[in-house]
């Protein structure tokens, strides 16, 4: 096969993976399937992300921001439902996007979802290691500076620096590193403990923001709130820009609410329960930053939430309120512990898809004998997650990683029209309704968000997809299935253009 027909030939579309269906234990429900999808959603987003970005550009009109974030994420994860209904399959988008647009995009989607999943495992860590280190100080244990901190920040704007970083003589972020290595290991022992104890961090981080939303209620001055778009300073700082630059950022609140998809092979009726999850996990988070943004900007003026623990700062505003103060911080430091753990457990089930695939070596998609969990695929990204937690800084990884979802989930949304064209007869349990307007409003949603995140960012993604594409030329390429099978000639496999006839 040439490259070109390899890169759009697509796989056939089967419900039966090429490792089987029983390497996994079945024993996920449609609740334990929305609690991994709020597990893997709300955290460093909602308690870091929405201070912020109040802050620096859209000051109370953060809650427009949300919405346009959680509607770009709700028209995505219909798209998402339809296909995982359709494909009942552990790789989620990178499964769908091969089954449709073929092999090399599927290899873009596939290698962006480990920004989704890996490095924004990553990425909270960073976070909840902010926190910890904040609530040790606060009982009197300071931890010295070059270990809690990342090597690595923003460079100033036109500085020249390569990837516009600099070093800020930190050695190495290490709660943030051991964090990750403790949450590999839950995922490495099994998905039944990861599940269980995920339940308990949903119900605890659920049950702060309510508290902090009905506590923090009666102290809200409405005059705050106006203006409630405040005027631009400069392009993405306040005004329309600054809510849609805003919304690119804060879209990494909502990422995660697809991490059931992952689960399809564990789950006991993954058809019905797969866009339960996915479609609950995403409405009762969005209805909870909204709430919670609200109170926050009600509670205090915007400008004093541009810090690491804006709830902490609206709860100390208002003495009476200040009881609340460890609750939250160990709300956030639970719900975070939950986000890391659930992106943990997604990872290795997209690395699976991608070795039975070939696109990866096979090693990668061997399950533990007795855990029955991808244990080699679990340490590999555990590690990987672990040492970009250890060097780069938040801010960084969240853009690059809103970037790469985005990007993916665009891609998903053109996906499944595609798929209505070319298979229409195929069952499908959960249909997105309004196709193709939901199809097509999805993808520009997603890439006009894109089109918000500084440019710094694009370039980050421009590298990051440039090493993606050097491991499919000199791996992925050559040991594909597609490509052994077109070798061999032995007709399973159908390209591009025969799956259009
Ligand atoms: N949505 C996840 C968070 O906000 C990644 O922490």
């Amino acid at each position: 096969m040439s490259v070109w027909r390899q890169f759009f030939a697509v796989q056939p579309v089967t419900d039966t993976p090429a490792g089987g269906t029983d390497r996994l234990k079945r024993a996920l429900g449609p609740w334990a399937l929305t609690a991994i999808g709020l597990g893997a959603t709300i955290g460093t987003g909602v308690f870091v992300f929405t201070g912020q970005v109040a802050a620096q550009h859209a000051g109370p009109a953060v809650t427009i921001s949300l919405l346009i974030a959680a509607f770009g994420s709700v028209l995505a994860a219909l798209c998402y439902s339809e296909f995982a209904s359709f494909l009942p399959v552990s790789g989620s988008a990178y499964s769908y996007a091969y089954a449709t647009l073929g092999e090399g995009i599927a290899w873009f989607i596939g290698w962006n979802l480990t920004l989704e999943y890996m490095l924004s495992a990553s990425a909270v860590a960073v976070s909840w290691s902010g926190y910890v280190t904040n609530l040790l100080g606060s009982i009197g244990i300071h931890l010295p500076e070059q270990l809690v901190n990342a090597p690595l920040a923003k460079a100033p704007e036109g500085s020249g620096a390569f990837l516009s970083l600099q070093a800020t003589g930190a050695i190495i972020n290490v709660p943030a590193v051991l964090i990750i290595a403790v949450m590999s290991w839950i995922c490495y022992v099994g998905v039944k403990l990861s599940s269980g104890v995920n339940s308990f961090m949903v119900a605890l981080k659920v049950g702060v923001i309510i508290v902090f939303i009905l506590a923090g209620l009666a102290f809200v001055d409405t005059s705050l709130w106006h203006p409630y778009i405040p005027p631009q300073t400069s392009s993405g700082h306040f005004g329309w820009s600054g809510i849609m630059t805003g919304a690119a950022i804060i879209f990494f609140s909502y990422i995660g609410f697809d991490t059931a998809s992952t689960t399809a092979l564990e789950a006991r009726n993954p058809q019905r329960d797969v866009p339960l999850g996915i479609l609950g996990a995403l409405g009762i988070s969005a209805i909870l930053y909204v709430g919670m943004s609200m109170v926050m900007t009600g509670m205090v003026p915007f400008t004093q939430l541009d810090v690491d623990e804006p709830v902490a700062v609206a709860l100390d505003a208002h003495p009476q309120l200040r009881w609340l103060g460890m609750f939250v911080k160990l709300g956030a430091i639970i719900g975070m512990t939950s986000v890391i753990l659930m992106s943990l457990l997604g990872q290795p089930r997209i690395l699976l898809a991608m070795a039975d695939d070939g696109l990866l070596p096979g090693r990668m998609s061997r399950c533990h004998a007795r855990y029955k969990t991808p244990h080699v695929a679990t340490a590999v990204s555990g590690t990987i997650a672990a040492v970009v937690a250890g060097v780069f800084p938040l801010d960084v990884l969240g853009e690059l990683i809103s970037m790469g979802i985005l990007l993916a989930f665009a891609v998903v949304c053109i996906g499944v029209l595609i798929l209505r064209y070319t298979r229409p007869n195929t069952h499908r349990p959960f249909r997105v309704p309004f196709a193709p307007v939901t199809c097509v409003a999805g993808a520009a949603v997603c890439l006009a968000m894109t089109l918000a995140l500084p440019k710094e960012t694009w370039e980050r993604l421009v590298y990051w997809t440039a090493i993606g594409f050097a491991i499919y030329a000199f791996y992925g390429y050559k040991h594909s299935r597609l490509h052994a099978s077109a070798r061999t000639d032995n007709g399973a496999v159908r390209d591009a253009r025969s799956s259009e006839s």
